[in-house]
C-alpha cells in the first residue's frame, strides 16, 4: 500500500521540571504513559472534567480529544496548557507538571 495506512507510533515526552521523559503509546493519553510509567501525575476523574492533571506543552504537537474550555481558562488555553487525561501526542513532546511528592 505504500505506505497510505501509516502505523500509529509512539512518542516520548519529557518532564522539563523533573529530567525525566516517558513514552506514550499509539492510543494511549499523556496521562496513561505517565501512569504506566510509573509517575506519580496528579489525577482524578480521568474524563476531563476535574483539571486535576493540568499540565503545560512547552513544545511539540498534541491534539485535545475533548473541548478543554469547559474546565480551563482562556488564558490558560492561550498558554498551552492541556489536561493530560484527554491530550493525545502528535509528536515527541516537552511537558510541565507538578508531580505529586
Ligand atoms: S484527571 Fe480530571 S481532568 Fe484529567
Amino acid at each position: 500500500m505504500f505506505g497510505l495506512f501509516k502505523k500509529n507510533k509512539s512518542f516520548t515526552a519529557k518532564l522539563v521540571d523533573y529530567n525525566q521523559e516517558f513514552v506514550v503509546e499509539p492510543g494511549d493519553s499523556l496521562l496513561t504513559g505517565a501512569l504506566k510509567a510509573g509517575l506519580p501525575w496528579p489525577k482524578k476523574c480521568q474524563v476531563g472534567s476535574c483539571g486535576t492533571c493540568k499540565c503545560k506543552i512547552i513544545d511539540g504537537k498534541t491534539r485535545a480529544e475533548i473541548d478543554f474550555s469547559y474546565v480551563l481558562s482562556p488564558d490558560e488555553l492561550n498558554d498551552g496548557y492541556a489536561l493530560a487525561c484527554q491530550t493525545s501526542l502528535k509528536s515527541d513532546i516537552s511537558v510541565a507538571v507538578n508531580l505529586i511528592d
